[in-house]
């Protein structure tokens, strides 16, 4: 018998991640039965796109009442999550969430309660867990590659073109995503908790607004808008994107929603430039950096043990040429490491490259294939296991309500670590 999904929240991800496949791709098993988004013209969008007609609510609870669901999928913006996840679980259906879980300590908690008190359960989709990649770093670690852990230091980078696209959008305000800490390094936290198989503990962080936000007189209220439009870095033209267009700039007189708000409007408070010290149940201890308005975007992590060091890095994107045309940018991007670039070697590479340095000399090179997909592959093997089930999962890819928890504590502890200049102890913030 097939699965019956609802969905809440149809934007880019929703569309992309969740909708298009479960009616393309996995239409054997799983039924798409319902749309749910205060904006029933983006929800439109998709029925449009695919051809499909499926009952499309403005009203969650509606939803449920009319609709058979087994599963609901949960991708609206990041401080409803709580909202959809208990109503579901309350409603007596498992749901699938976008990470993060949520973006505090309280409403995390509420969703804990929520899944003890029903006995249902709530899954979050941490994607990178499942690129290939950061698989076989599972791996050696499981296999004991590095014997008891250290340290760790992981950098994430993220760029001038998908980097500046969180500060055009909600997630540019604290009370709608709680920042990148929360937002985007809810992946990162999650990421370093799994392969450690540890939690962490207390964090120290630092964060500041360098570069978006008001630190530009230039800016306006939208791209659509702006006076300075011809001469800004930035400028994002919605009306050349036919997939922006579609789903945001032709249906935001629905909501208001708009796509295009300037990078460097007032309403930004969230930090573009961020470093903590987190500390885990093992003695592992974490040296973490974010920067959102770097040339290039990836990341670099370098695991330190007993037996020796893997040192790791991930090339996202990069663009060859000087580029202070947003849209140049856009088109000119290549998943390629800037130095081969410059050294003249063409080509998208095939393959990362795990470099494992043992504790008193030489070094082994162990090579990952690259797979084609979102987020490094990790999109579709993720789907796979969500819509196609799984009788084993040995690594422990799929993450539950806990890890999305312990993810998003560690950007909510920093955040709490800023304002008040201390350390904060995770596991005081909420109750198992
Ligand atoms: N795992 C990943 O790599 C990844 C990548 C991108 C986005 N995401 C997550 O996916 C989610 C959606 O991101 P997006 O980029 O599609 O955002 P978006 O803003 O483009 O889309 C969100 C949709 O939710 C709807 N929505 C918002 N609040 C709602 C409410 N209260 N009731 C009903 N509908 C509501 C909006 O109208 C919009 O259509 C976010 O939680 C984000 O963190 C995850």
């Amino acid at each position: 018998m097939k699965t019956k999904y609802a969905i809440v929240g149809i934007g880019v991800r929703g569309l992309g991640m969740f909708i298009e496949p479960l009616v393309k791709e996995y239409n054997d098993v799983a039924e798409l039965v319902a749309l749910c988004d205060r904006n029933p013209k983006r929800a439109q969008v998709a029925n449009n796109r695919l051809g499909t007609n499926i009952p499309i609510y403005t009203d969650f609870d509606e939803m449920l009442d009319k609709e058979e669901i087994d599963k609901v999928i949960v991708t609206t913006r990041d401080s409803y999550h709580h909202k959809f996840i208990i109503r579901a679980l309350e409603r007596g259906k498992d749901v699938i969430s976008e990470k993060p879980l949520t973006i505090d300590a309280e409403r995390c908690q509420e969703i804990l309660d929520a899944e003890k008190r029903t006995g249902k359960k709530v899954t979050v989709t941490f994607n990178y867990r499942f690129t290939p990649y950061v698989t076989k770093i599972k791996e050696l670690l499981k296999q004991d590659i590095l014997g008891k852990i250290y340290s760790i230091d992981f950098h994430w980078y993220l760029d001038t073109r998908h980097g500046a696209d969180y500060y055009r959008r909600w997630h540019g305000e604290m009370k709608n995503s709680a920042g990148l800490y929360v937002h985007k390094a809810t992946h990162h936290f999650d990421l370093v908790n799994w392969l450690l198989d540890q939690e962490p503990r207390r964090v120290f962080a630092l964060g500041k607004l360098n570069f978006y936000g008001a630190n530009r007189q230039q800016r306006g209220e939208r791209c659509l808008t702006c006076e300075h439009s011809d001469k800004c870095e930035f400028y994002l033209d919605l009306k050349t994107d036919p997939a922006l267009k579609e789903l945001y700039l032709d249906t935001e007189d629905g909501d208001g929603y708009f796509r295009d708000r300037c990078i460097f409007g007032d309403r930004i408070d969230i930090y573009d430039t961020m470093a903590s010290l987190v500390d885990f149940s093992g003695g592992t201890q974490m040296c973490y950096s974010l920067h959102s308005f770097s040339p290039f975007e990836g990341w670099r992590m370098a695991i330190n043990g007993e037996k020796g060091r893997l040192d790791l890095s991930a090339a996202e994107s990069f663009y060859p040429e000087n580029s202070p045309n947003f849209v140049d940018r856009t088109n000119n991007l290549a998943h390629q490491d800037p130095l081969k670039v410059a050294l003249g070697i063409d080509g998208e590479e095939e393959s990362d490259v795990i470099r494992f340095y043992p504790t008193y000399g030489g070094m082994e090179l162990i090579e990952v294939p690259r797979v084609k997909g979102g987020h490094g592959g990790g999109d579709v093997r993720l789907r796979d296991m969500l819509f196609r089930g799984y009788s084993e999962d040995p690594l422990g890819h799929m993450a539950n309500s806990w890890a999305g928890a312990m993810s998003l504590l560690v950007g909510a502890a920093s955040n709490q670590s800023i304002k008040t200049g201390q350390p904060v102890t995770i596991l005081e913030m909420v109750k198992k």
